[in-house]
């Protein structure tokens, strides 16, 4: 599977988009529920980004569980 970030996808609710995000996480890494804890929102707003971020981050190799 080939993941391409687009600029323009976004979590609306972490306020910031996936390059922000991943930035974050390619700069300190984390294991991925703290990885969300402290890079996004997402557990505590709609969630739709979890499944997505997660693909994301296997595909370039910065899963950690
Ligand atoms: S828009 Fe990303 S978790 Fe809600």
């Amino acid at each position: 599977m080939n993941i391409n970030i687009q600029p323009d996808f976004y979590c609306f609710c972490s306020n910031a988009s996936y390059k922000t995000i991943l930035a974050k996480q390619t700069a300190i890494p984390l294991a991925f529920l703290q990885f969300l804890d402290k890079y996004t929102e997402c557990t505590r707003g709609c969630g739709s980004c979890i499944e997505h971020l997660r693909d994301v981050l296997d595909e370039k190799g910065h899963l950690f569980e």
